[in-house]
């Protein structure tokens, strides 16, 4: 997407969002802006239980809806997405899934990660994880070649983030699961703050 295409779309969009009207909001998180087109879904699904009770299909086909979209975003096919209420709950249902009782026990992860992400890491540590925390350099970057030095025999999981909460850093994330898969290493990759604004392939 080119400059002007990528401004074109977001003017398209910010009449979406009342919050625009009023300050200058660079919040992306669970506390996002807001759009009119949530708002009257969320009251929707309200009065929904209120005259009906139970929408069981009516949302769960929407589920189904949104999987297929998120399919079809990340270049992917419908059973390879699974919606969870948080990126943390789908971080912790991961880790959680886990066997770090044996030899290969290290969670390898990174100094730009999300709290979430470094503290569901050392809850592992219940069940024998060891975390390793990769520093980030004094630019906000991360080194690849330090990450490639932890990630050994030992290792169970490369617990990385694409794009930085905290400072917007971009690791380059083809190449860090490049490194991870070449020892059999799978990844966790957190795009929380990538998705859909960068194009990313899942397989
Ligand atoms: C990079 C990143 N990962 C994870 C999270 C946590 O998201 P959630 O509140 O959905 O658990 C955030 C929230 O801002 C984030 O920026």
């Amino acid at each position: 997407m080119t400059v002007n295409n990528a401004l074109d779309t977001s003017l398209h969009y910010r009449d979406h969002f009342p919050v625009f009207d009023s300050v200058t909001y660079i919040n992306s998180c669970s506390q996002g802006a807001l759009s009119y087109e949530v708002r009257a879904a969320m009251n929707h699904y309200m009065n929904g239980m209120d005259d009906r009770g139970s929408l069981w299909d009516e949302w769960v086909m929407a589920q189904e809806g949104v999987r297929s979209a998120l399919a079809r975003a990340f270049k992917t096919s419908t059973t390879q997405v699974a919606l969870t209420a948080s990126a943390s709950a789908g971080i912790n249902s991961l880790m959680s899934a886990m066997d770090f009782s044996g030899k290969k026990n290290r969670i390898v992860t990174t100094g730009l990660e999300f709290p979430t992400m470094g503290q569901i890491s050392h809850a592992q540590e219940l069940r024998g994880a060891q975390v390793i925390h990769v520093p980030s350099e004094a630019d906000n970057t991360l080194d690849l070649k330090k990450v490639d030095a932890e990630l050994n025999d030992s290792t169970a999981l490369l617990a990385i983030t694409h794009v930085c909460y905290r400072n917007g850093a971009m690791t380059d994330i083809k190449s860090a699961i490049k490194l991870a898969h070449s020892k059999g290493i799978p990844v966790l990759v957190d795009a929380y703050q990538s998705g859909g604004s960068l194009p990313n392939q899942l397989r």
